[in-house]
Order: C-alpha cells, then sequence, then structure tokens
C-alpha cells in the first residue's frame, strides 16, 4: 500500500517533467530543416520507447535522454561535443530533476551520435544503448535516405560525385571535417549501422531500412549511369 502510494505520487510528476521537456524541446527544433528536426526527435523517442519494452530500463531516463540528445549538436557547435550535455544539464536543472538523473541523461547524450567508421562509441548503460539504438534506427531507411539529402543540401555538399571516393574516417576529427558528397554518407555512416546497433529489438527493424537503403543505391547508380 504505501510502496503504491509513493509510486502514484512520483509517476504524475515524471509525466509532467516529460512534458514540459517535449514542449521545450519542440519550441527549439521546430523549424530545423536539416533532419535534426522536432520529427527527427520523436521518431527517436519512439523507437527508444518501443526498445525499451524489451529491455530492462528505466524508461524515464530513456524518454528524457531521447527528447534531449539533439538539443545542440555538435554538428552545428563548431564540433563541440560538451554542447548538447551542456545545453540538457541547464534545462534538467531548471526542472529540479535529481542530479543522478541529470548526469545519467547527460552522459547519454554525449555518447550517443556516430563519430566516423572507424571510432568506437559503446553506451555505458543499458538506457543508452537504447537511446543510441532508435537515434540510430532513424538514420537508416527511406527516413534515412530523406534526412540525408536534406543534411547534404544544407552543408551544401553535392549529391554525389563518383571521382570523389567515400573514407571510413578513423578519428571523430576526420568525420566531422569531412565534407564528401552526400552519397558518400551511406559508405561511410548508413550502411555500417546496422552491425552496430546494440538491441536485438533494433536489430530486426535494422535489416529492412538496410535491404531499403542497398535497393536504392543500386538504383541510384543504375539511373546515374543510364541504364535504368
Ligand atoms: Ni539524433
Amino acid at each position: 500500500m504505501t510502496a503504491g502510494g509513493e509510486q502514484n505520487k512520483v509517476r504524475p510528476d515524471r509525466a509532467a517533467l516529460i512534458q514540459r521537456t517535449e514542449e521545450f524541446v519542440r519550441g527549439k527544433l521546430e523549424s530545423e530543416a536539416t533532419g535534426h528536426d522536432w520529427w527527427h526527435v520523436h521518431r527517436v523517442r519512439n523507437n527508444a520507447l518501443m526498445i525499451a519494452r524489451g529491455e530492462q530500463v528505466d524508461t524515464f531516463i530513456v524518454e528524457l535522454a531521447a527528447l534531449l540528445h539533439d538539443i545542440a549538436d555538435w554538428k552545428f557547435h563548431g564540433g563541440d561535443l560538451s554542447a548538447g550535455p551542456r545545453a540538457a544539464r541547464e534545462w534538467l536543472e531548471s526542472l529540479g530533476i535529481e542530479e543522478e538523473v541529470i548526469a545519467h541523461v547527460c552522459d547519454i547524450i554525449a555518447g550517443v551520435s556516430f563519430k566516423g567508421a572507424g571510432v568506437e562509441t559503446k553506451m555505458r548503460t543499458a538506457e543508452g544503448r537504447v537511446v543510441q539504438d532508435g537515434d540510430r534506427l532513424d538514420a537508416i531507411g527511406a527516413i534515412g535516405i530523406g534526412r540525408t539529402f536534406a543534411y547534404g543540401g544544407h552543408s551544401g555538399r553535392p549529391m554525389h560525385d563518383p571521382e570523389v571516393r567515400p573514407v571510413m574516417h578513423a578519428t571523430f576529427e576526420q568525420y566531422k571535417s569531412s565534407n564528401g558528397p552526400t552519397i558518400n554518407h551511406f559508405f561511410e555512416k548508413l550502411l555500417l549501422i546496422k552491425d552496430r546497433l546494440n538491441t536485438q529489438t533494433a536489430r530486426k527493424l535494422a535489416e529492412e531500412r538496410h535491404a531499403f537503403m542497398e535497393q536504392f543505391l543500386e538504383r541510384f547508380f543504375a539511373e546515374w549511369e543510364g541504364s535504368a
């Protein structure tokens, strides 16, 4: 009775904190046009919560981290990896959330992103692995293709240049300063994702998304050559 009563006291608080965080993120990322907009965050949250059902995790942490994971992406802050966790911490502190939760969420945000083909990005906790998978699923498949071209256009990259070969970046420094054609990004990141997922649920979902990207590329190159 007591335990149940306490839980009931905690739950509405958490729901309200999630709601306020959602509004905060939505306000910040609504008009974003590089594929890291509010709807990306919305999909990552849904992916992460779905994946979380098969894992032993604290869904409050998962949901907060998914909502805040792109609040200040290094790609748009001069490569500064600490911008995201800093912005998230500031927001979570303003909500009066306990330090343990803030530290965990910020640790996830710091580690979640892809940093180059040859760079390991292992997450320290089960919650982190779930959020990372949620984010990575949104980078592949039809959505991934759309986002990749949106980002490429935003960064002024050519769509494709047959003379520029993909590069397997060995360090984050190389990866973040790369400005190769958009199609190369498929070989430098997107096609590698299915083998870098943490959970069984995500690996299963990635299969079809991966196959769809392969079909897309096959067709893209055939049309490029004029043979389709
Ligand atoms: Ni993301």
